[in-house]
Formats: C-alpha cells, structure tokens, sequence
C-alpha cells in the first residue's frame, strides 16, 4: 500500500490556473491561493506543469533551466510557499519533469551549437546531412515537418521530435543521465512528493537512427499529427534502453517515497504497461480513451482489458489534459457530454490506480472557441483545428470581469465562450451541478476506500457496461444510451453515489436486479459492512 492508492490527481496547467500579480498570466501564487478548492473538492495529489524558465516557445515544455522558476510564474520562494501551503492542507505534489528535450536557449544547447567540440555536443544528436544533404532519417516531429534542423553553423542536423526549439537530448550519453539524477534529486530535497515525466515513452533513440517504417501515405492535406501517425515509431520512441533509465530513477524516487508518474502516450495499453513494475514507473498516465470518437462499447471493453493489464493499479485513469479537447466536447457536448464523463469517472473511481482530473473537468467544462488570430499553441499555429489553446483558456473562478482568473483586463489566452454558470463559485451554490456531482463522487471514493478490499471481480460483460465488485463496494457504469439491468452479487446493497444526482446519505436500497440509466453511474455499498 503506497501513499498514492487511494489519492485523486488534479492537474494544474499553471498559465491558466490563477494569476495573482495582474499580468493576465497564471502563477504559482495564485495557485497557492486557489489550493482550498483542491482541497475543498477532494482532490489530494496536485500535477502542476512546467514552470520553469522558458522562451515559451512551447509554454514551458521547453525549459532553459532545470532549477529555477519562470519570473511570470513567480520565483523559488513563490514555489518553496505553494509546495508549503499543498503540505498543509494534506495535497502532494508532483512536478513536471521534461527530459526528452531542453529548450534552444537552455545554457547546454547553446554552447553545443557553439562547435562541434564543445562540451555540451554530445548531450544532444547531431547528425551529418544524408548524401544528398537532406536529413539523417525519415523521423518527422510531432508538431510538423522533419526532426531534423540544419544548425548553419557546424552543417549539421540535430534531432527534435517537437518544435526545433525543442532539441531532443542524447539519452545514451551517462553525463546527460548524471544531469537528470542530479535535477530529481534537487527537487527532492526540496520536498516534491514526485514527477509527472513528459513524453516518458521517448528519452532513448535507436543507436543506429534507422528509419522508421511507414504505415500509410502521406497527403499534402493530412495535419502534422496524422503525418507522425503515418509512421511506426519503433527507433525515435519506445526504446527498450528507456527502461535501464528509469530503474535508476525508480531507485531515487523509492529513497524519498516519491511517486514517478509517466505520460506514457502509446497506442497500446500493453506496451505501456511494460514500463511499470518493480524497477520501472509506479504509474503511467491512461491514454485509451483519448483522441478518438465516442464509443460506448468499445470503450468499456478497453477500459476493462486496461484494468485486466495492471491489475495492482499501475495506470493513472484520465480522460482529460492540456493536450486534449475537453472530454465533454469529445462525448457530444452539454448534458449528454457531462453525463458521459462521469459515467468513466464512477468507474475511474474504483479501478485500482489513481485517478487525475484535469483543471475544469470538475466544471463539466467544454472547449472555448478560439479564433484564429488568437492561436498561441505551436500545434495550432501550424494546423489550427488541432490547436490546443480550446482546452487551455483560463480556470473560471467565479462571476465578473476575466471569471476572477486574472485582474488584468484581458487573459494571455481569450476565452470568450465562458460565461457566469461555469464557474467555480456559482457551481458551489448549485446543488446537483457538475462540480458537487464530481465531488460527491470523490467523497464516495475516499469514504469506501476501506471497504474497497480484495481483488476486481468483474460483474457483467454487457456491452457498454463497466461493472465490478471490490469487496464490500461495486461500481456500476453504463456507457451505452440504453437502461440496463444488471444482476448484482448476493446480499444487500445500497446506493452510496449517483451520478444523476449525487450522494445519497440514507444509503437507499437497489432493486435487483439494478437499473442503470443511460450515461450513468452508481456506486453501491454493501448493507452492514463497515
Ligand atoms: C507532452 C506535453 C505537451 C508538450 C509535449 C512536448 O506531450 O503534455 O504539452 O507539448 O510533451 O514537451
């Protein structure tokens, strides 16, 4: 039993949370100011994203130094209070760690790119040019174009699976390897409770830099995602050596009972899986029901073939982040929207592993329109209906001017299609609203925690149905857009949360068989158990 069993995640993207200084810019004072509603929500684990000094070229995924704070975002002193202010109100919290690459500007690339003897050139991949000067291989980056840049000055490609102001370190090289064990444990001293690590399935490429195979065709029409899906990334991704990097992390992390969480971001559950156990990460980030049309019944089956994967609990159950459109745009929008997501999160609940929510998904928050002048994201800049800004407009904290994120008189990201009932503070006076739906659903989780022993046994296999038994609690999802009726296991339950409708404190029996409604979810407690 760790300490993150039972928690619940909150991811925090720090642009966008609070700001406290009036600049129109979230910061991590305004963070430590907003942290009672953590709290308040029943959320104890706290992923807050880079901070860090940084052009921004990426807002803060690509870091300039390893150590230091952002002045937009505060200073350590600003930090050393937010980790203080989380401490006491019993939230852990994890940082973001980015290792695959640094920023263009941080002080190792640019004396890399001084010459091609400088000390730092090997932290990084340079490559001749191909005979016909074109780049070393066929890799492409995820945000558009090769992953590969001419430096001018030595004649040399070098290696970015992101923006080219994202250079991506040499992982085989033990002095880079040196460096990170040094950064983690520098933050562990100063008490981080652990690291979210960015694009933990990258770290290690292929020695030999082989091309990729490609996998279909690629169009002059098709967006830079769907050119990187063109592609099995089996020599810039996935490598085999990553993991030798993370058993020595593993060892660290373990000496301060520190959580590393990977965004382990693969197609296939069972391939992420391979990077947990006992010398690997303690959890990977889920992935499986993102970037993809609604599917009831296939999201049901691959949400119960991902808890069959790791069943001590090695995935993170998410639905949302700062990557994604929001998950109740995703599942149709408004009330069919909302009702989908928390129907996930009854059964995120009770799955073994530790839950993340995403800023504004307890809302029921839908992507902002954003218009094209107003794009900030380098993925929406280069394709704007892939952009990323709709799912990072700032936190609507309560009615007025800027919904209290901010009092500058306009955000860094406009987000125009908000508006009053959205925001934390209406939705508190609102009984029944999104936000009191989900933290019902989080009281219910950590309220029945103790009773949630024993192994998952699986209650049915109804298609578009997630049901299952840990010992005196069951959790009922219907995905699907029909009642079902689902036989329960013997005894007397009774209904401890709804989805519809929230907590129910008399604990009302169930008919059995149970009704479940469409886009529903309910969680029972056996009668008697304590
Ligand atoms: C991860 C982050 C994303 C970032 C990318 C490059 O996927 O979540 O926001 O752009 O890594 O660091």
């Amino acid at each position: 039993m760790t300490w993150w069993d039972n928690a619940v995640g909150y991811e925090v993207y720090i642009r966008s949370f609070a700001d406290s200084d009036g600049d129109g810019i979230g910061d991590l004072d305004g963070l430590t100011a907003r942290l009672d509603h953590l709290a308040w929500l029943g959320a104890d684990l706290l992923w807050v994203t880079p901070f860090y000094p940084s052009p921004l070229k990426d807002f803060g995924y690509d870091v300039a130094d390893y150590l230091d704070v952002h002045p937009n975002y505060g200073d350590l002193e600003a930090f050393d209070r937010c980790l203080a202010r989380c401490h006491e109100l019993g939230i852990r919290m994890l940082i973001d760690l980015v290792p695959n690459h640094t920023s263009d500007q941080h002080p190792w690339f640019l004396d890399a790119i001084a010459g091609r003897h400088s000390a730092h050139r090997d932290y990084y991949i340079f490559r001749p040019p191909r005979s016909d000067g074109g780049p070393p291989n066929n890799w492409v980056s995820h945000f558009g174009g090769p992953a590969w840049t001419l430096d001018p000055n030595s004649g040399e490609y070098y290696c970015h699976l992101f923006l080219p102001e994202q250079p991506d370190l040499n992982w085989a090289n033990p002095a880079v390897q040196a460096e990170f064990e040094s950064i983690i444990a520098s933050w562990l001293g100063r008490g981080v409770d652990g690291f979210r690590i960015d694009v933990a399935h990258g770290l290690c490429k292929d020695p030999a830099l082989a091309d990729n195979p490609q996998i279909a065709e690629i169009t002059p029409d098709m967006s830079p995602r769907e050119v990187f899906a063109a592609f099995e990334h089996v020599y810039d991704l996935e490598r085999p050596e990553t993991g030798d990097i993370y058993r020595q992390w593993r060892r660290i992390a373990d000496h301060h009972d520190a959580l590393l969480l990977g965004e382990v971001n693969v197609g296939d559950v069972s391939v992420s899986r391979q990077y947990l156990g006992e010398d690997g990460l303690h959890r990977a980030l889920y992935f499986g029901l993102n970037d993809r049309p609604w599917d009831a019944e296939a999201f049901a089956s691959d949400l119960r073939r991902a808890a069959e994967i790791a069943p001590d609990g090695g995935f993170s159950w998410a639905i949302s982040n700062h990557d994604e459109p929001r998950p109740v745009t995703r599942f149709g929008g408004g009330g069919v929207g909302l009702d989908r997501s928390l129907a996930i999160w009854v059964a995120f609940a009770g799955l073994p592993g530790t839950p993340f929510l995403y800023q504004g998904e307890e809302l029921g928050l839908e992507d902002c329109v954003i218009e094209r002048d107003d794009v900030h994201d380098p993925v929406g800049l280069a394709s704007y209906e892939e952009g990323r800004d709709p799912c990072r407009t700032p936190m609507p904290w309560e009615p007025g001017e800027q919904l209290g994120f901010t009092t500058a008189s306009r955000a860094w990201l406009a987000s125009p299609t908000r508006d009053a009932t959205e925001t934390v503070a209406a939705q508190r006076d609102q009984p029944g609203s999104p936000l009191h739906r989900f933290r019902d659903l989080l009281t219910a989780r950590r309220e029945m925690s103790p009773l949630r022993r024993g192994p998952l046994e699986w209650i049915t296999d109804e298609p578009g149905v997630v049901a299952f038994r840990r010992g005196e609690v069951v959790h009922l999802s219907n995905l699907g857009d029909h009642p079902v009726a689902i036989d329960l296991p013997p005894g007397e339950w009774g209904i401890r949360y709804d989805s519809g409708s929230g907590l129910k404190s008399e604990g009302k029996k169930t008919e059995i068989p149970a009704a479940l409604a469409p886009r529903s979810g309910m969680i029972l407690r056996r009668s008697g158990s304590t």
